[in-house]
Protein backbone atom coordinates (compact mmCIF):
# COMPACT_ATOMS: atom_id res chain seq x y z
CA UNK A 1 0.00 0.00 0.00
CA UNK A 2 1.55 3.72 -0.51
CA UNK A 3 2.20 5.89 1.67
CA UNK A 4 -1.47 7.96 1.13
CA UNK A 5 -3.27 4.85 1.03
CA UNK A 6 -1.20 4.09 4.73
CA UNK A 7 -3.40 6.14 8.22
CA UNK A 8 -1.97 9.08 9.40
CA UNK A 9 -1.86 7.61 13.03
CA UNK A 10 0.68 4.57 11.61
CA UNK A 11 3.10 7.06 9.87
CA UNK A 12 0.44 7.81 6.40
CA UNK A 13 0.08 11.11 5.05
CA UNK A 14 -3.30 12.63 6.74
CA UNK A 15 -6.47 13.36 4.43
CA UNK A 16 -6.28 17.01 5.57
CA UNK A 17 -3.87 19.34 6.85
CA UNK A 18 -5.66 22.76 6.05
CA UNK A 19 -6.82 24.34 9.11
CA UNK A 20 -10.13 24.74 10.89
CA UNK A 21 -12.51 27.32 11.97
CA UNK A 22 -11.26 29.03 14.71
CA UNK A 23 -12.83 28.43 18.53
CA UNK A 24 -14.35 30.21 20.27
CA UNK A 25 -15.07 32.63 17.22
CA UNK A 26 -12.82 35.53 18.38
CA UNK A 27 -13.04 38.32 15.40
CA UNK A 28 -12.92 42.35 15.53
CA UNK A 29 -16.65 42.90 16.69
CA UNK A 30 -16.20 41.01 19.34
CA UNK A 31 -13.38 42.33 20.49
CA UNK A 32 -14.47 45.77 19.95
CA UNK A 33 -17.40 44.99 22.06
CA UNK A 34 -15.60 43.29 24.74
CA UNK A 35 -13.11 46.64 25.20
CA UNK A 36 -16.21 48.89 25.32
CA UNK A 37 -17.93 47.29 28.14
CA UNK A 38 -14.20 47.28 30.05
CA UNK A 39 -14.18 50.46 29.30
CA UNK A 40 -17.53 51.71 30.23
CA UNK A 41 -16.90 51.60 34.00
CA UNK A 42 -19.29 49.16 34.65
CA UNK A 43 -18.41 45.90 34.93
CA UNK A 44 -21.37 44.45 36.42
CA UNK A 45 -24.99 44.46 37.12
CA UNK A 46 -24.42 44.99 40.47
CA UNK A 47 -22.01 48.18 39.17
CA UNK A 48 -23.25 51.93 39.34
CA UNK A 49 -25.50 52.85 36.43
CA UNK A 50 -23.24 54.54 33.62
CA UNK A 51 -25.55 55.91 31.02
CA UNK A 52 -27.79 53.44 29.08
CA UNK A 53 -29.63 49.98 30.54
CA UNK A 54 -26.67 46.97 30.95
CA UNK A 55 -25.07 45.29 28.70
CA UNK A 56 -27.24 42.33 30.73
CA UNK A 57 -29.82 43.61 30.52
CA UNK A 58 -29.68 44.19 26.68
CA UNK A 59 -28.73 40.88 26.40
CA UNK A 60 -31.80 39.46 28.62
CA UNK A 61 -34.16 41.24 25.99
CA UNK A 62 -32.09 40.33 22.58
CA UNK A 63 -32.25 36.79 24.02
CA UNK A 64 -35.69 36.35 24.86
CA UNK A 65 -36.36 37.75 21.15
CA UNK A 66 -34.28 35.38 19.70
CA UNK A 67 -36.02 32.78 21.50
CA UNK A 68 -39.57 34.01 21.09
CA UNK A 69 -40.07 34.13 24.86
CA UNK A 70 -41.01 37.06 27.08
CA UNK A 71 -38.24 36.95 29.69
CA UNK A 72 -34.92 36.06 29.87
CA UNK A 73 -32.76 36.16 32.50
CA UNK A 74 -29.01 36.17 32.52
CA UNK A 75 -26.89 34.06 34.97
CA UNK A 76 -23.23 32.84 35.43
CA UNK A 77 -23.22 29.50 33.93
CA UNK A 78 -26.05 26.73 32.57
CA UNK A 79 -25.52 25.24 36.12
CA UNK A 80 -26.92 28.05 37.81
CA UNK A 81 -29.55 28.58 35.08
CA UNK A 82 -30.66 25.00 36.28
CA UNK A 83 -30.12 25.59 39.61
CA UNK A 84 -32.49 28.88 39.95
CA UNK A 85 -35.12 27.05 37.51
CA UNK A 86 -35.93 24.71 39.87
CA UNK A 87 -35.74 26.77 43.24
CA UNK A 88 -37.55 29.65 41.48
CA UNK A 89 -40.52 26.54 40.47
CA UNK A 90 -40.50 25.73 43.89
CA UNK A 91 -37.99 22.36 43.61
CA UNK A 92 -36.60 20.97 46.65
CA UNK A 93 -36.27 18.77 49.33
CA UNK A 94 -38.95 15.91 49.06
CA UNK A 95 -39.10 15.79 45.14
CA UNK A 96 -37.68 13.70 42.31
CA UNK A 97 -36.92 15.02 39.48
CA UNK A 98 -36.54 12.94 36.04
CA UNK A 99 -33.28 13.67 33.96
CA UNK A 100 -32.02 11.66 31.04
CA UNK A 101 -29.12 9.26 32.25
CA UNK A 102 -27.03 10.27 29.06
CA UNK A 103 -25.99 14.12 29.45
CA UNK A 104 -23.91 16.58 31.18
CA UNK A 105 -23.25 15.62 34.67
CA UNK A 106 -24.70 19.41 35.67
CA UNK A 107 -28.64 18.38 34.41
CA UNK A 108 -28.20 16.03 37.37
CA UNK A 109 -25.72 17.53 40.09
CA UNK A 110 -27.75 20.74 40.07
CA UNK A 111 -31.29 18.71 41.18
CA UNK A 112 -29.16 17.31 43.87
CA UNK A 113 -27.94 21.10 44.44
CA UNK A 114 -31.55 22.17 44.74
CA UNK A 115 -32.37 19.42 47.64
CA UNK A 116 -33.79 17.25 45.37
CA UNK A 117 -33.54 13.26 44.18
CA UNK A 118 -32.31 13.17 40.34
CA UNK A 119 -33.93 9.93 39.05
CA UNK A 120 -32.21 8.39 35.69
CA UNK A 121 -34.60 7.55 32.57
CA UNK A 122 -33.15 5.81 29.87
CA UNK A 123 -32.88 7.75 26.18
CA UNK A 124 -34.24 6.90 22.71
CA UNK A 125 -32.06 4.68 20.20
CA UNK A 126 -33.15 7.36 17.47
CA UNK A 127 -32.09 10.73 19.17
CA UNK A 128 -30.36 10.04 22.47
CA UNK A 129 -32.74 12.40 23.99
CA UNK A 130 -35.80 11.49 26.55
CA UNK A 131 -38.84 9.97 25.55
CA UNK A 132 -42.20 10.53 26.77
CA UNK A 133 -42.05 6.68 27.22
CA UNK A 134 -39.09 6.77 29.67
CA UNK A 135 -40.37 9.62 31.73
CA UNK A 136 -43.71 8.09 32.11
CA UNK A 137 -41.59 4.84 33.75
CA UNK A 138 -39.56 6.77 35.97
CA UNK A 139 -42.85 8.54 36.98
CA UNK A 140 -43.81 8.13 41.05
CA UNK A 141 -45.57 10.09 43.39
CA UNK A 142 -42.94 12.19 44.19
CA UNK A 143 -41.96 13.39 40.98
CA UNK A 144 -42.01 17.20 40.98
CA UNK A 145 -40.27 17.78 37.68
CA UNK A 146 -38.19 16.72 34.42
CA UNK A 147 -35.36 18.01 33.02
CA UNK A 148 -34.96 17.23 29.47
CA UNK A 149 -32.10 17.80 27.62
CA UNK A 150 -32.02 18.28 23.77
CA UNK A 151 -28.07 16.38 23.09
CA UNK A 152 -25.55 16.83 21.05
CA UNK A 153 -27.12 17.61 17.80
CA UNK A 154 -31.24 16.58 18.40
CA UNK A 155 -34.09 17.64 20.27
CA UNK A 156 -36.66 15.85 22.42
CA UNK A 157 -39.48 14.72 20.31
CA UNK A 158 -42.10 17.32 22.29
CA UNK A 159 -45.51 16.75 21.49
CA UNK A 160 -45.95 13.85 23.52
CA UNK A 161 -44.01 15.01 26.51
CA UNK A 162 -45.95 18.12 26.82
CA UNK A 163 -49.14 16.14 26.79
CA UNK A 164 -47.35 13.92 29.60
CA UNK A 165 -46.08 16.73 31.78
CA UNK A 166 -49.18 18.52 31.37
CA UNK A 167 -50.89 15.14 32.00
CA UNK A 168 -49.35 14.72 35.42
CA UNK A 169 -48.77 17.86 36.27
CA UNK A 170 -44.64 18.08 36.70
CA UNK A 171 -42.63 21.22 35.63
CA UNK A 172 -40.53 20.64 32.28
CA UNK A 173 -37.20 22.35 32.65
CA UNK A 174 -35.79 22.20 29.07
CA UNK A 175 -31.94 22.22 29.09
CA UNK A 176 -30.88 23.81 26.23
CA UNK A 177 -27.29 24.04 27.39
CA UNK A 178 -26.35 22.05 23.38
CA UNK A 179 -29.19 23.09 21.59
CA UNK A 180 -29.36 27.32 21.03
CA UNK A 181 -31.59 28.06 18.60
CA UNK A 182 -32.92 24.78 17.56
CA UNK A 183 -35.91 25.02 15.72
CA UNK A 184 -38.81 22.47 15.97
CA UNK A 185 -42.15 23.08 14.85
CA UNK A 186 -41.35 27.18 14.18
CA UNK A 187 -40.62 27.14 18.07
CA UNK A 188 -36.79 27.20 19.70
CA UNK A 189 -35.63 25.09 21.56
CA UNK A 190 -36.08 26.43 25.29
CA UNK A 191 -39.88 27.82 24.84
CA UNK A 192 -41.88 25.04 25.03
CA UNK A 193 -41.21 23.76 28.69
CA UNK A 194 -41.94 25.94 31.52
CA UNK A 195 -38.47 27.46 31.73
CA UNK A 196 -35.47 26.90 29.33
CA UNK A 197 -32.12 26.87 30.33
CA UNK A 198 -28.73 27.47 28.27
CA UNK A 199 -25.14 27.37 29.10
CA UNK A 200 -22.95 29.95 27.68
CA UNK A 201 -19.36 28.39 28.63
CA UNK A 202 -16.57 28.11 25.97
CA UNK A 203 -17.63 25.12 23.74
CA UNK A 204 -21.21 25.84 23.79
CA UNK A 205 -22.71 27.36 20.30
CA UNK A 206 -23.66 30.46 21.97
CA UNK A 207 -20.82 31.41 24.20
CA UNK A 208 -18.87 34.06 26.78
CA UNK A 209 -16.53 31.48 28.14
CA UNK A 210 -19.01 30.75 30.81
CA UNK A 211 -22.37 31.75 31.28
CA UNK A 212 -26.37 30.71 31.04
CA UNK A 213 -29.39 32.22 31.09
CA UNK A 214 -33.08 31.26 31.70
CA UNK A 215 -36.03 32.00 29.65
CA UNK A 216 -39.99 31.86 30.07
CA UNK A 217 -42.95 33.25 29.16
CA UNK A 218 -44.26 33.75 32.93
CA UNK A 219 -43.25 36.94 34.06
CA UNK A 220 -43.41 35.83 37.54
CA UNK A 221 -41.19 32.76 37.37
CA UNK A 222 -38.94 35.58 36.03
CA UNK A 223 -39.00 37.81 38.71
CA UNK A 224 -38.28 35.34 41.14
CA UNK A 225 -35.23 33.77 38.84
CA UNK A 226 -34.08 37.15 38.72
CA UNK A 227 -34.04 38.31 42.24
CA UNK A 228 -32.84 34.43 43.11
CA UNK A 229 -29.33 34.93 40.80
CA UNK A 230 -28.65 38.27 42.18
CA UNK A 231 -28.99 38.26 46.56
CA UNK A 232 -32.55 38.74 46.19
CA UNK A 233 -32.27 42.52 44.34
CA UNK A 234 -34.73 43.79 41.51
CA UNK A 235 -34.05 46.02 39.22
CA UNK A 236 -35.02 49.38 40.61
CA UNK A 237 -34.72 52.89 39.16
CA UNK A 238 -30.94 54.17 40.42
CA UNK A 239 -30.20 55.10 43.76
CA UNK A 240 -29.29 58.68 43.50
CA UNK A 241 -26.39 58.44 45.45
CA UNK A 242 -24.95 55.07 44.66
CA UNK A 243 -26.14 54.93 41.16
CA UNK A 244 -27.15 50.84 42.10
CA UNK A 245 -29.82 49.18 39.97
CA UNK A 246 -30.76 46.33 42.02
CA UNK A 247 -32.67 47.33 45.10
CA UNK A 248 -33.67 45.47 47.95
CA UNK A 249 -36.88 43.79 46.77
CA UNK A 250 -39.80 41.52 48.26
CA UNK A 251 -38.98 38.33 46.55
CA UNK A 252 -36.87 35.68 48.34
CA UNK A 253 -33.95 35.24 49.37
CA UNK A 254 -31.11 34.58 46.96
CA UNK A 255 -27.59 34.12 45.72
CA UNK A 256 -25.09 35.47 43.58
CA UNK A 257 -25.47 33.86 40.44
CA UNK A 258 -24.71 36.78 37.92
CA UNK A 259 -22.24 37.02 34.67
CA UNK A 260 -20.01 40.16 33.80
CA UNK A 261 -21.10 42.98 31.58
CA UNK A 262 -18.18 41.92 29.31
CA UNK A 263 -19.54 38.06 28.84
CA UNK A 264 -23.25 40.13 27.82
CA UNK A 265 -21.31 42.45 25.59
CA UNK A 266 -19.64 39.76 23.93
CA UNK A 267 -22.79 37.36 23.44
CA UNK A 268 -24.24 40.44 22.13
CA UNK A 269 -21.53 40.81 19.79
CA UNK A 270 -22.14 37.36 18.38
CA UNK A 271 -25.82 38.04 18.19
CA UNK A 272 -25.36 41.14 15.67
CA UNK A 273 -26.60 40.30 12.01
CA UNK A 274 -27.90 37.48 12.98
CA UNK A 275 -24.39 36.22 12.89
CA UNK A 276 -25.92 33.66 15.06
CA UNK A 277 -28.10 32.50 13.39
CA UNK A 278 -26.34 32.13 10.07
CA UNK A 279 -23.92 29.91 11.92
CA UNK A 280 -26.33 27.68 12.90
CA UNK A 281 -27.53 27.33 9.81
CA UNK A 282 -24.69 26.69 8.42
CA UNK A 283 -23.62 23.99 10.68
CA UNK A 284 -26.89 22.21 10.70
CA UNK A 285 -26.99 22.17 6.87
CA UNK A 286 -22.92 20.58 7.05
CA UNK A 287 -24.61 18.32 9.45
CA UNK A 288 -27.66 16.96 7.32
CA UNK A 289 -25.26 16.76 4.51
CA UNK A 290 -22.54 14.55 6.42
CA UNK A 291 -25.66 12.90 7.84
CA UNK A 292 -26.56 11.18 4.31
CA UNK A 293 -22.59 10.96 2.78
CA UNK A 294 -21.03 8.83 5.93
CA UNK A 295 -24.10 6.03 6.06
CA UNK A 296 -23.45 5.99 2.50
CA UNK A 297 -20.41 4.38 3.62
CA UNK A 298 -21.79 1.59 5.05
CA UNK A 299 -21.50 0.75 8.85
CA UNK A 300 -22.30 4.02 10.15
CA UNK A 301 -25.84 5.24 11.34
CA UNK A 302 -26.80 9.15 11.82
CA UNK A 303 -29.65 10.34 14.29
CA UNK A 304 -33.15 9.47 13.26
CA UNK A 305 -34.41 13.13 14.13
CA UNK A 306 -37.87 14.34 15.19
CA UNK A 307 -40.13 15.21 12.39
CA UNK A 308 -41.33 18.12 13.51
CA UNK A 309 -37.13 19.19 14.26
CA UNK A 310 -36.88 22.13 11.37
CA UNK A 311 -33.16 22.67 12.43
CA UNK A 312 -31.59 21.24 14.49
CA UNK A 313 -28.40 22.75 16.47
CA UNK A 314 -25.16 20.96 16.20
CA UNK A 315 -23.68 21.25 19.78
CA UNK A 316 -21.33 18.09 18.53
CA UNK A 317 -21.75 16.31 15.67
CA UNK A 318 -22.90 12.40 16.39
CA UNK A 319 -22.69 9.22 14.15
CA UNK A 320 -22.84 5.78 15.22
CA UNK A 321 -20.80 3.03 14.34
CA UNK A 322 -22.22 -0.56 13.72
CA UNK A 323 -21.57 -2.93 16.69
CA UNK A 324 -19.59 -4.80 14.96
CA UNK A 325 -17.05 -2.58 13.93
CA UNK A 326 -16.46 -1.44 17.78
CA UNK A 327 -16.29 -5.10 18.84
CA UNK A 328 -13.38 -5.20 16.17
CA UNK A 329 -11.66 -1.64 17.45
CA UNK A 330 -13.02 0.61 20.34
CA UNK A 331 -14.65 3.79 19.29
CA UNK A 332 -11.79 5.62 20.94
CA UNK A 333 -8.94 4.52 18.93
CA UNK A 334 -11.25 5.01 15.75
CA UNK A 335 -11.43 8.52 16.96
CA UNK A 336 -7.89 8.77 17.51
CA UNK A 337 -7.20 7.22 14.25
CA UNK A 338 -9.69 9.81 12.40
CA UNK A 339 -8.32 12.60 13.97
CA UNK A 340 -4.61 11.91 13.25
CA UNK A 341 -6.38 12.17 9.73
CA UNK A 342 -8.30 15.26 9.91
CA UNK A 343 -6.05 17.51 12.08
CA UNK A 344 -9.18 17.94 14.26
CA UNK A 345 -10.53 16.28 16.98
CA UNK A 346 -12.99 13.17 16.78
CA UNK A 347 -13.57 11.46 20.26
CA UNK A 348 -16.63 9.25 22.01
CA UNK A 349 -19.02 11.35 23.98
CA UNK A 350 -19.33 11.43 27.99
CA UNK A 351 -20.60 8.01 29.06
CA UNK A 352 -23.98 7.59 30.45
CA UNK A 353 -24.67 9.16 34.27
CA UNK A 354 -24.62 5.69 35.79
CA UNK A 355 -21.58 4.64 34.94
CA UNK A 356 -19.71 8.20 34.92
CA UNK A 357 -17.07 8.94 37.40
CA UNK A 358 -18.06 12.85 37.55
CA UNK A 359 -21.79 11.51 38.94
CA UNK A 360 -20.82 10.56 42.49
CA UNK A 361 -23.54 11.96 45.00
CA UNK A 362 -22.21 9.96 47.67
CA UNK A 363 -18.62 11.49 47.84
CA UNK A 364 -20.55 14.81 49.20
CA UNK A 365 -22.07 14.85 52.51
CA UNK A 366 -24.76 17.52 52.19
CA UNK A 367 -25.91 14.70 49.23
CA UNK A 368 -26.34 12.07 51.59
CA UNK A 369 -29.23 9.60 50.95
CA UNK A 370 -30.37 11.44 47.67
CA UNK A 371 -28.34 9.41 45.18
CA UNK A 372 -31.39 8.16 43.92
CA UNK A 373 -32.21 4.11 42.88
CA UNK A 374 -28.85 2.24 42.84
CA UNK A 375 -27.16 2.40 39.57
CA UNK A 376 -25.10 -0.41 38.33
CA UNK A 377 -23.92 -1.24 34.38
CA UNK A 378 -26.78 -2.70 32.01
CA UNK A 379 -29.59 -0.40 33.96
CA UNK A 380 -29.93 1.87 30.94
CA UNK A 381 -28.95 -0.53 28.00
CA UNK A 382 -29.93 2.43 25.11
CA UNK A 383 -27.46 5.41 26.46
CA UNK A 384 -24.68 1.81 27.49
CA UNK A 385 -25.01 0.17 23.98
CA UNK A 386 -24.51 3.71 21.85
CA UNK A 387 -22.29 5.76 23.69
CA UNK A 388 -19.95 3.06 23.69
CA UNK A 389 -20.18 2.87 19.54
CA UNK A 390 -20.64 6.97 18.82
CA UNK A 391 -17.93 9.12 17.73
CA UNK A 392 -18.69 13.18 18.24
CA UNK A 393 -16.41 16.48 16.83
CA UNK A 394 -17.24 19.73 17.89
CA UNK A 395 -19.55 21.96 15.92
CA UNK A 396 -16.91 24.58 14.83
CA UNK A 397 -15.80 21.97 12.93
CA UNK A 398 -18.69 21.74 10.65
CA UNK A 399 -18.73 25.31 10.55
CA UNK A 400 -16.48 25.10 7.65
CA UNK A 401 -16.86 24.34 4.18
CA UNK A 402 -18.33 21.44 2.17
CA UNK A 403 -14.87 20.31 0.91
CA UNK A 404 -13.83 20.28 4.13
CA UNK A 405 -17.23 17.95 4.73
CA UNK A 406 -15.93 15.57 2.03
CA UNK A 407 -12.39 15.55 4.15
CA UNK A 408 -14.26 13.95 7.39
CA UNK A 409 -16.18 11.70 4.78
CA UNK A 410 -12.57 10.20 3.15
CA UNK A 411 -11.10 10.44 6.60
CA UNK A 412 -13.80 7.56 7.38
CA UNK A 413 -13.84 5.95 4.17
CA UNK A 414 -10.03 5.39 5.07
CA UNK A 415 -10.22 4.17 8.63
CA UNK A 416 -13.05 2.17 8.38
CA UNK A 417 -10.96 0.25 5.68
CA UNK A 418 -7.86 -0.15 7.37
CA UNK A 419 -9.35 -1.18 10.65
CA UNK A 420 -7.47 -4.51 10.64
CA UNK A 421 -4.08 -2.30 10.96
CA UNK A 422 -5.64 -0.30 13.56
CA UNK A 423 -6.18 -3.50 15.69
CA UNK A 424 -3.08 -4.86 14.50
CA UNK A 425 -1.43 -1.89 15.62
CA UNK A 426 -3.15 -1.56 18.63
CA UNK A 427 -2.03 -5.51 19.24
CA UNK A 428 1.60 -4.93 18.68
CA UNK A 429 1.73 -1.83 20.69
CA UNK A 430 0.20 -3.66 24.28
C1 LIG B 1 -26.57 19.32 28.74
C2 LIG B 1 -25.84 20.28 29.66
N1 LIG B 1 -26.48 20.74 30.75
C3 LIG B 1 -25.89 21.61 31.59
C4 LIG B 1 -24.61 22.05 31.37
C5 LIG B 1 -23.97 22.96 32.37
O1 LIG B 1 -23.58 24.19 31.85
P1 LIG B 1 -22.35 24.99 32.52
O2 LIG B 1 -21.11 24.25 32.22
O3 LIG B 1 -22.41 26.33 31.83
O4 LIG B 1 -22.64 25.09 33.96
C6 LIG B 1 -23.91 21.60 30.25
C7 LIG B 1 -22.53 22.06 29.99
O5 LIG B 1 -21.71 21.38 29.41
C8 LIG B 1 -24.55 20.70 29.36
O6 LIG B 1 -23.93 20.23 28.27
Amino acid sequence: MSRAGTLALLGGTPVRTAPWPAWPPVNDRIRAAARSALDSGRWAISGPVRGGPSLQQQFAKAWAAFNGVRHAVPVSSGSSALLLAMEALGVGPGDEVIVPVWTWVASASTVLRAGAVPVLADVSPDNFCLTSASIAAAITPRTRAVIGVHLHQSMMEMAPILDLVRARGLWLIEDCAQAHGALYAGRRAGSFGHVGCFSFQQTKPLTSGEGGAVITDDADLAERIFALHADGRRLARPDPVTGLELAEGPGPMGANHAMTEMQAAILLAQMEDSALDRRLSHTAQNAAWLDGALAKLGPLHALVQPAALERRTVFEYIIALEPWVTAHVPSARIGVALSAELGAPWYTSDPPLHVSGLYRPETRPRFAGRAGPARRPGDFPVAEDYSARTLVCHHSVLSADRAAMTDIVNAFDKVLNQLGDLEAAAGSAA
